[in-house]
């Protein structure tokens, strides 16, 4: 079993004007290649705070984090952002797609970022993708055009199609009906299965969290 993600977590505080608010007390969490996370906490517990922290978006924290067997501390800025257009995929909550750009063009997004460094990606995987959460009919359509579920699914789509060696979600079934649910779960897994990816879930849904090879409970900080 290969760890990829290796992370103690000291304090995270967000200063406020008069008060300071810490939380992920204490906080250590390994992961192995391929293993499936779900992590569930009441409202405001800092799960999101913990994907920003794991995704490489927020550095702001006491504590140490080896991702990939490199300390995180010591990789140059250029590095942190090619890990995270091509090492990780992002479903968070707030993601948005661009209004202005079609289903395809904001799916293929990453690419454009990845300029010159997309050299794994074949056109196949778009199709795998587009064909596996069923959103041909969709990609010619605006995101205005299109319903919340097509509108998720469009986002996770965005979010795997670099295949990604880890997929952080942040409650992608939150506000979906059953069958999108489902289909989004499905191609978590399916990814998990075929690429051995590395799924982290932040989620309420206990039903979706079993499902996973471990739960991670957080609490608040005493
Ligand atoms: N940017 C921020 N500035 C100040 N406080 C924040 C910020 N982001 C989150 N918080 C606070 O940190 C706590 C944890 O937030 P969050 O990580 O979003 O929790 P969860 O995802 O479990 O609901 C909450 O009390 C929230 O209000
Ligand atoms: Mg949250």
């Amino acid at each position: 079993m290969k760890k990829i993600i290796d992370l103690h977590i000291k304090e995270k505080v967000y200063k406020k004007k008069k008060t300071q608010l810490s939380i992920l007390n204490n906080f250590r969490l390994e992961v192995n290649a391929g293993e499936k996370i779900a992590i569930v906490g009441e409202s405001g517990v800092g799960k999101s705070s913990l994907l920003n922290i794991i995704g490489l978006l927020d550095k702001d924290y006491s504590g140490e984090y080896t991702l990939f067997g490199s300390l995180t501390d010591n990789l140059q800025a250029s590095e942190l952002a090619q890990w995270r257009n091509q090492k990780l995929g992002f479903v968070l909550q707030e993601s948005a797609l661009i209004n202005s750009l079609t289903i395809e063009d904001n799916i293929k997004l990453p690419l454009h970022y990845a300029g010159s460094r997309k050299k794994e990606f074949k056109l196949e995987d778009f199709e795998n993708v587009i064909n596996a959460i069923e959103i041909k009919p969709i990609l010619k359509k605006k995101p205005l055009d299109c319903s919340g579920g097509e509108k998720a699914r469009a986002v996770f789509a965005r979010g795997i199609i670099m295949k990604p060696q880890i997929i952080l979600s942040d409650e992608p079934t939150a506000s979906l009906d059953v069958d999108n649910r489902e289909r989004i779960v499905n191609l978590l897994f399916k990814m998990n299965k075929e690429f051995n990816t590395t799924i982290i879930t932040v989620t309420h849904d206990l039903e979706v969290a079993k499902l996973h090879d471990r739960v991670i409970h957080l609490e608040r900080s005493k």
